[in-house]
């Protein structure tokens, strides 16, 4: 059965351009969140408190969040690895964060620089802050249904790092396709077992990454089982730094474009969006990979 009702949370300022070599200035930076709000998208992740070091592109996120312009009704999370992007977060007025843990040995040590169990100790005093200040506190799970260096990744693991974060604090999780291999049994395969195990399919989104063209199908199974927040990105935007063959997320304009079609609500103007995503693929030099953006700009 499918919902009524879909939150889109996008992704396109934050995973969209964390990849992009060329350093996109703060002011366009602004400008994509500011009109990606105005399109009509509830949740617009701005950017990551990470080490510069490790993702350059993000290097100005106390900028960004200085100039933004909040619009009410719309929420700005950005993502925070450990206690030192915590305290730059509040710094900035944050007020919705993103931990991000790897579901595998090989991408914790990557994109971490730490084990698996470890990267819970670095989560742990986050998450608890965070909550006893009030944020909301989402938990991404990366290489949920793969890994580049690993391959199939046990279901079992990934519910087991699910649950650690839902029992720290994060009141929702995000399970990552990261480098977009998925397809829709193993989507639905995943679902089941996070119900099974007691985790309410209102707290889980879906979070697909399209190297492999199957984000729309999988989203397509995630809705069936009842997930009603799905991460996009507009434009489809994106990649891990880290996770060398991962490419754009799903596209916001073909999500849209789908849910539309399926009378699912989501509150977004398309038409908005696709001369957003036009308007940036022109500062980045670039066509962008979604159809519905290349079907519909003028
Ligand atoms: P580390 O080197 O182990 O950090 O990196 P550390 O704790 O050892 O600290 C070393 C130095 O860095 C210290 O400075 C810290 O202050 C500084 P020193 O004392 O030597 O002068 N430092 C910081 N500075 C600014 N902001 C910070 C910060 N933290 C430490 N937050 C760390 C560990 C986690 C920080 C690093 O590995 C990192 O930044 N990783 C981020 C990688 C990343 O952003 N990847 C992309 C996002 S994940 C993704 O895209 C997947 C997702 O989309 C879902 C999916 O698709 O599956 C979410
Ligand atoms: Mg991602």
């Amino acid at each position: 059965e499918l919902p009524e009702r879909v939150t889109i949370w996008e992704v396109g300022p934050r995973d969209g351009l964390q990849n992009e070599d060329e350093v996109v200035p703060s002011a366009v930076k602004l400008e994509f969140v500011h009109r990606l709000a105005d399109a009509g998208l509830p949740v617009v992740e701005t950017t990551s408190f990470v080490h510069p070091k490790w993702v350059p592109q993000l290097a100005d996120a106390t900028e960004v969040l200085d100039g933004l312009d909040r619009r009410a009704g719309t929420r700005y999370p950005v993502l925070v690895p450990n206690a030192r992007g915590l305290d730059r977060a509040v710094d900035s007025g944050v007020t919705d964060i993103a931990i991000f843990a790897s579901a595998t040995e090989s991408f914790a040590r990557r994109n971490l620089n730490r084990g698996l169990d470890e990267q819970f100790e670095m989560f742990e005093p986050v998450v608890g802050r965070a909550v006893s200040e009030g944020m909301g506190v989402r938990g991404y799970v990366s290489m949920v249904f793969g890994d580049p260096w690993e391959g199939p990744v046990a279901i079992d693991q990934v519910v087991s790092v699910g649950r650690r974060l839902l029992d720290m604090g994060c009141s929702r999780l995000s399970l990552g396709d990261t480098i977009g291999v998925a397809t829709p049994g193993l989507v639905e395969a995943v679902l089941r077992a996070f119900v099974a195990a007691g985790v309410s399919v209102d707290r889980l989104a879906v979070h697909f990454h399209d190297t492999y063209g199957q984000a729309l199908s999988n989203t397509c199974a995630a809705l069936r089982l009842g997930v009603t927040t799905v991460d996009a990105s507009a434009g489809g935007l994106g990649g891990c730094p880290y996770a060398g063959s991962a490419t754009g997320n799903l596209a916001t304009e073909d999500l849209v474009w789908m849910l539309e079609g399926m009378g699912i609500e989501h509150g977004v103007d398309l038409e908005a969006l696709v001369e957003t995503s036009a308007w940036m693929a022109r500062q980045l030099g670039r066509p962008s990979p979604s159809g519905v953006v290349r079907a519909l700009a003028r």
